[in-house]
């Protein structure tokens, strides 16, 4: 395969992803989520915005540190401030990346910059020029590209190719393009962008019509080498392109694309589930490659002929994602070292005393359900992770009252310091009722932003995975819980955010070490 049939994989799940209302990610989870794209072989992982905020900055400089085979990226407008402090953020970066970008829709150039079609130019000229002097990778993004005039875009691009830049991405910046006029633009700018053959043409498209996908692999046919996209397409309004989608399309058609990604497939449902639980945004379980039911099949006929010969209904095979499937693995009778072997097979090592945890919390779930399935084993490890703070308060115990026409009453034991503490309170349901008997237990007044529930895995056993955020005066905290019990499972995740707050506040700093290790939202 020669190289122009590659397509470079830029993942902006941390920068573009991270500005999902909502969707922000603290220090640690950054961290392990940038590690998680190296493992699945992206190219560039654009790290974050710097000059935005103390936070940003230091993310990107961290990731910077740490990453050694993707390239890292950091974002800046065209600016000089931004460029510097990308620069500085990237300094000690294997292969660093500056991301410059300025508007060139006459739209933008009117309303929001007041600038002339000549002064921008110059701008991208001079940022490109900048950026170049701190870092031999620069890429330029000309900002709402699908709506401007293209001879505009056309001296831009030339001019930007020209002063430096490698990479020229051409964004559909509030998703307005359609697949064939998106991949006929690409064609234009090949056509008449005369130095366009020293740079890579980027895609970077938005979801607003639901053609994010179409659009960039639209793109691709069309000459287009690499795709910036986020994983389970989160981001801006209705998000970025989806890597999972794109990457599976480029694999599972390549009779039609000829193009492939150095992406590991087999990562995508990890790296799927571990940003789906740093953001808090669930999976919609039709969602493509890695949605619950991406590859069940319901119907009789289906089933039928997936068990004669899988390619009847499948095109891609589950394993492919690293999919577990739904296969009863383990039961009651299993020992530690089975489970230690499934774990392993799951992606997923244990030290010692992480193993003898994790099997204590399988032996229960074990007298509560019938069937332990694989999605189980993940999830009791993920909360394991999450109660690695220090857990300052613990259920003791919850009894609750609540019927179709009675005003719920809950008793909750909780203990802490080795005292126990117990309060009754009413509430608008039997969860709000906990919540306030919490509060007035912990002296904490939380409100909840986000209340998410999903079951983990089928059938009427399953366990419930809770997951909130709640702001403690001004202290943003998120929380996970499970259990069989959906209201056990609503209060494990409260108490999980009481117990992050708990830890950041005796630490006193807002935005120390010690509170982005507890996952405290700056
Ligand atoms: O959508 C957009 O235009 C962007 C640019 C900064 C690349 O995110
Ligand atoms: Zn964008």
């Amino acid at each position: 395969m020669s190289k122009q049939d590659k397509v470079i994989i830029f993942d902006t799940t941390l920068r573009d992803g991270e500005q999902a209302p909502g969707a922000s990610m603290n220090q640690r989870e950054k961290m392990e989520v940038a590690l998680a794209l190296e493992r699945m072989g992206v190219d560039i992982i654009e790290a974050g915005f710097p000059v935005i905020s103390k936070g940003d900055f230091e993310s990107v400089q961290m990731i910077a540190r740490k990453i050694k085979t993707s390239s890292v990226a950091g974002l800046a407008r065209s600016i000089k401030k931004d460029i510097e402090a990308a620069g500085e953020a990237l300094k000690s970066a294997k292969h660093p990346r500056i991301h410059v970008f300025l508007a060139t829709s006459k739209i933008h150039l009117e309303y929001k910059l007041k600038k002339t079609p000549d002064e921008i130019v110059q701008m991208a000229v001079d940022s490109v020029t900048q950026a170049r002097k701190l870092c031999a990778d620069v890429e330029f993004s000309p900002e709402d590209a699908s709506r401007s005039e293209k001879d505009f875009l056309y001296r831009v691009l030339e001019a930007v190719i020209k002063a430096g830049a490698r990479t020229v991405n051409i964004p559909d910046t509030v998703g307005y393009a359609m697949p064939e006029q998106y991949g006929k633009l690409i064609v234009d700018i090949r056509n008449n962008v005369p130095n366009i053959h020293k740079a890579i043409i980027s895609v970077h498209c938005h979801n607003d019509l639901g053609l994010a996908v179409a659009n960039s692999l639209a793109a691709v046919k069309n000459g287009a080498r690499q795709v910036e996209c986020t994983i389970n397409g989160i981001g801006e309004r209705a998000g970025n392109a989806s890597m999972e989608e794109i990457v599976m399309a480029l694999r599972t058609r390549q009779d039609f694309f000829g193009c492939s990604t150095g992406i590991k497939t087999t990562e995508i449902s990890r790296t799927s589930r571990l940003v789906s639980k740093f953001t808090g945004f669930a999976v919609a379980p039709n969602k493509a490659i890695v949605g619950a039911n991406a590859f069940r099949h319901e119907s009789g006929i289906h089933q039928d002929g997936v068990l004669k010969e899988p390619t009847t209904y499948e095109i891609m095979r589950p394993e492919d994602v690293g999919f577990s499937g739904i296969g009863l693995v383990l039961g009651k009778h299993s020992g530690r070292h089975a489970l230690k072997a499934r774990l392993k097979q799951l992606g997923i090592e244990l030290n010692d005393a992480e193993l003898v945890k994790a099997f204590e919390r399988f032996k229960d779930l074990c007298d509560k359900k019938k069937e332990v399935f694989d999605e189980d084993l993940i999830a009791i490890v993920e909360d394991q992770t999450q109660k690695e703070v220090k857990d300052i308060w613990i259920l003791e115990s919850l009894a609750v009252k609540s019927g179709t026409h009675i005003k719920p009453e809950v008793e909750v034991k909780l203990k802490s310091g080795g005292k126990s503490h117990v309060r009754k309170a009413t509430g608008d349901g039997p969860i709000d009722a906990c919540y306030v008997a919490i509060d007035e237990i912990t002296g904490l007044k939380g409100k909840l932003l986000n209340y998410g529930i999903q079951s983990v895995t089928q059938g009427k056993d399953a366990q419930g995975e809770v997951r909130v955020r709640v702001n403690f005066n001004g202290q943003k905290a998120m929380g996970i819980g499970m259990s069989t019990d959906v209201i056990e499972a609503s209060v494990k995740a409260y108490l999980n955010a009481v117990n992050k707050t708990c830890a950041a506040l005796k630490s006193k700093t807002r935005l120390s070490e010690k509170a982005i290790d507890f996952g405290l939202q700056p």
